[in-house]
């Protein structure tokens, strides 16, 4: 296998080239570093030297969570980390192309690169192709792989499986990465899909087993996990606000018509728990009782995306 060959199969680009059981494989190597982070404040045994590897993190578009998380997952487990973000202190600002940007900083030779990017088809080509392994941070609307991971682990987790459970993914499924490589996740480990949302949020081509629901309080009701995604303003193309559906007037009108608020949150069962990857709008997709409700886990969502960085991480390096 040549140098770039060897580093894909232990890139993850999109989800689509896992199976079920390399899905379960991350799984328990979170679980595994989730006991060593708790017994010794790193993911690490006493007595093994950190490799001390160099993470190089590109990101492109905006990030909180998946930029600082796999930071967080880096430092754990005792690697440096580069990163460049989309500022005018780098030479994007100075007309220099993504493509360019991933080449020089390849050069370097960092061990893994961790990428962020909006739709790019000239990036989708070169990934592949670089000599280090590649970890997706968010690919347009196209794939978030470790987000769908988390959410899957964070799913197994809190309710003992995936297989078996029902998730409603409510919001802007249509422009969202999140819910096209959480199908695929979801799916894989068995769980039942649905979705709600407005009409011009919905996609046309939504994967055969995943159903849509009509009325969002007969979904609250059927569910075991209830997703919330904002929606992505950023991504619609002709009116920069609520899509194209005509008969949605504001963020008002959304949050009335399929926001969680306390009484949907009535219809939802005892034992059922809320996700949404964040970032929220609040008075949008979630009203202010969700942050107080029991059955939110918004924030171990975020805590078991480092353990899922990590997993990937020592994935990608054979440490
Ligand atoms: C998501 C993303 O960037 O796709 N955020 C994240 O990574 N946690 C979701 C979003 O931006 O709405």
């Amino acid at each position: 296998m040549s140098s770039s060959s060897t580093a894909l199969s232990t890139s993850l680009l999109d989800t689509l080239s896992l199976t079920d059981r390399d899905i379960l494989n991350l799984f328990e190597k979170a679980d595994q570093l989730d006991h060593l982070g708790n017994a010794h404040g790193h993911f690490y045994s006493p007595g093994q030297a950190p490799s001390g590897r160099v993470v190089g993190c590109l990101f492109f578009e905006a990030s909180t969570r998946t930029r600082m998380s796999f930071q967080m997952a880096a430092y754990r487990l005792g690697h440096q980390v580069l990163t460049m973000e989309m500022n005018a202190a780098s030479s994007l600002s100075k007309g220099e192309t993504y493509e360019d940007t991933v080449l020089n900083i390849a050069a370097m030779k960092p061990d893994v690169l961790v990428v962020r990017y909006g739709n790019s088809v000239e990036l989708d080509q070169l990934l592949p192709t670089l000599p280090m392994p590649v970890l997706n941070a968010g690919s347009g609307v196209a794939a978030h792989p470790t987000q769908a991971l988390l959410d899957s682990y964070t799913i197994r987790k809190e309710l003992g499986g995936v297989a078996g459970k029902k998730v409603l993914i409510v919001g802007d499924i249509k422009h969202s990465r999140v819910a096209r490589s959480n199908f695929d996740v979801l799916l894989k480990l068995g769980a039942e899909v649905a979705v709600a949302g407005p009409d011009a949020m919905i996609p046309d081509d939504l994967p055969k087993n995943v159903k849509r629901v009509e009325i969002i309080e007969d979904g609250l009701k059927w569910a075991d996990v209830y997703m919330g995604l904002r929606i992505q303003v950023e991504r619609h193309s002709a009116e920069r606000n609520i899509g194209s559906d005509s008969s949605l007037k504001s963020n008002d009108d959304y949050h009335n018509r399929f926001g969680l608020n306390q009484p949907r949150l009535n219809l939802l069962k005892k034992q059922s728990i809320v996700l949404h990857p964040g970032p929220i709008n609040h008075g949008v997709e979630f009203s202010h009782d969700v942050a107080k409700d029991p059955r939110n886990r918004v924030l171990n969502q975020v805590t078991n995306g480092v353990l899922i960085r990590a997993s990937l991480l020592q994935r990608a390096l054979h440490v």
